[in-house]
């Protein structure tokens, strides 16, 4: 019966395939022909910014290749630093170069503080987050909420800065300890997986008062699962421009799937630890950041959030401040590894103005310019956030001279300013001294410069806190060990894409430079 119904249904389907396939190739080529035509009066009409020809029902989908960063790069060679592109069914502006960005998200600030409405960016803190949502009077007040809270527990005064300095410094000791007894008897080992726990529990500690030890199975799966986050809400993902893809199996499909999972699964971590918050509120003791956060959200003057607000919040601090931080972590050891004499500098200049007998401290940082040199180049080497996350323009604008109307997608290349033949000698090559002066001290106009925590209204709120973890995790860890690469695999730079670029593999190993010093107890 099987087999009888398995032989009808095979000559069905050829019959049926016979029909169908020049019917499906007829539509095909009225479709490429249809949208052929249209470009082509479009772009006379002046209706459409210059860029390359859209395929019918993909666009240019398949021509962003596996670092599509560098691709609109190299479209901008041809097309102008403001161009058109298709990604399914969405138009999408691209921006490159630091002169056609700065104009826009800085002199048309407000036009291009959207967010698209993409689906994917819906599943993210239960649907109120305030990084993926679009450009609104509410959106306002929770970014302001947002910005004050992280100030208070960060740089509000010389108390705040030492209790959350001493977060990190506990916090690196801890990783020096690890690394030291991965590197027991001379083995080499893979770090990567240790930066997202030591920088989630930085966040921990602001937030709930608290951090999870490296062994917390629960805690470490967890933080694995929301290092794939960025491969869904990186630019040029595709699951939000070609929904079709949903309708059947497929790997953007299965990816999606696991991103609404990782989604939901931190979201109830952390309205867990808020209900708990909550439940037990008192307030004339604000004990963390979400305190904070509770106390302004739910018991101050009336501002149009309802208490959903606080545990969406405190999820999107975490979530920002985790995977980014972790990122540029792996991508300083990488460089240390790759460039021994580069790291023997950095030893020297550390151990000149720190010594043996303490640890670095913040109060350091303007007396190590290399140090400081050196992070800002690892930030615009790798530009490991090459692009935003995509924004949306609130009103039709003009950039360059070009039209751009209410509601296009906007993908903004951060890469392409931090390799900028015009601004930068040489980009491709990784050297910390072009941020120093001839007498040694760090060029702050060109250091800021830099961009990676992008500009204007969506300019990130963590920047000051993330320099500050930054730098404090690269001394400590250079102040304690000598990092090593595994002469048998060599030092890759290969990478993933997504919204932060990872680096794939790599082993290393940590020796103890001098003694061991006092671990702080962190949390
Ligand atoms: C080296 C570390 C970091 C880098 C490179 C970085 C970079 C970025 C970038 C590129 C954006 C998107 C801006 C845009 O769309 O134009 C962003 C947004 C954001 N970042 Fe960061 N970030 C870092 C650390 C942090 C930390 C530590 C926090 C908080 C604790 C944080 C919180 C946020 C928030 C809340 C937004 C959303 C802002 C908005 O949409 O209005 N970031 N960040």
């Amino acid at each position: 019966m099987d087999s009888e119904f398995g032989l009808k249904g095979s000559s069905l389907i050829r019959e049926w395939s016979g029909q169908v396939q020049p019917a499906l190739v007829a539509t095909f080529v009225f479709l490429f022909f249809l949208e052929a035509c249209l470009w082509v009066r479009n772009l006379r009409l002046k209706r459409r910014l210059p860029g390359p020809f859209a395929w019918p029902v993909v666009g240019n989908a398949m021509q962003l290749g596996q670092m599509p960063h560098v691709t609109f790069a190299r479209l901008a060679k041809k097309y102008g630093n403001v161009y058109q592109i298709r990604l399914g069914c969405s138009d999408v502006v691209v921006l490159n170069g630091d002169k056609a960005i700065r104009q826009a998200l800085i002199q048309h600030g407000a036009e291009f503080a959207g967010r698209p409405n993409f689906v994917s960016f819906q599943m993210i803190s239960g649907g109120r987050s305030l990084t993926f949502t679009n450009y609104s009077k509410q959106w306002k007040v929770h970014r302001k909420i947002a910005q004050s809270s992280l100030r208070a527990f960060s740089s509000a005064n010389s108390q705040t800065k030492k209790a959350f300095e001493q977060h990190i410094t506990g916090e690196a000791m801890q990783l020096v300890q690890m690394f030291l007894q991965q590197s027991a008897d001379g083995q080499y080992f893979n770090p990567s997986n240790k930066f997202p726990v030591a920088a989630a529990n930085v966040m921990c500690a602001l937030c709930f008062g608290r951090r999870y030890g490296h062994d917390d199975i629960e805690f470490t799966s967890l933080m694995k699962k929301v290092n794939k986050f960025g491969e869904t809400v990186g630019a040029g993902s595709l699951v939000d421009v070609m929904p079709w893809l949903q309708s059947f199996p497929n790997p953007v499909r299965s990816g999606y799937e696991n991103f609404k999972s990782l989604n939901e699964e931190f979201f109830t971590f952390v309205k867990d630890k808020v209900l708990q918050h909550r439940e037990t509120f008192d307030p004339d003791v604000t004990r963390d950041m979400s305190d904070a956060i509770i106390n302004v959200i739910e018991h101050g003057k009336d501002n149009g959030l309802s208490k959903e607000f606080a545990e969406a919040t405190v999820t999107d601090l975490i979530g920002a401040g985790q995977d980014t931080v972790s990122t540029a972590m792996q991508w300083i050891i990488l460089l240390l590894i790759k460039y021994p004499d580069i790291q023997a500098k950095l030893h020297t200049v550390i151990d000149k103005v720190v010594g043996p007998d303490r640890l670095p401290t913040m109060e350091d940082r303007q007396s190590i310019p290399y140090l400081e040199a050196f992070i800002y180049e690892v930030m615009r080497f790798t530009s490991f956030v090459p692009l935003t996350i995509p924004h949306s323009t609130t009103a039709d604008v003009t950039i360059e001279g070009l039209h751009i109307p209410k509601d296009t997608v906007v993908f903004i290349n951060q890469w392409s300013v931090n390799h900028d033949t015009l601004k930068w000698t040489d980009p491709q090559i990784f050297d910390p001294t072009r941020f120093l002066d001839e007498n040694g001290a760090l060029d702050k106009d060109l250091a800021t410069s830099v961009m990676i925590f992008s500009t204007g209204k969506r300019r990130c709120i963590g920047d000051q806190i993330a320099k500050v973890e930054v730098f404090l995790f690269t001394a400590i860890l250079l102040h304690q060990c000598c990092f090593e690469s595994d002469p048998s695999a060599g030092v890759s730079l290969d990478c993933s894409y997504g919204l932060s670029l990872k680096p794939v593999h790599f082993c290393l190993r940590a020796k103890l430079r001098g003694k061991l010093l006092g671990v702080v107890s962190p949390a």
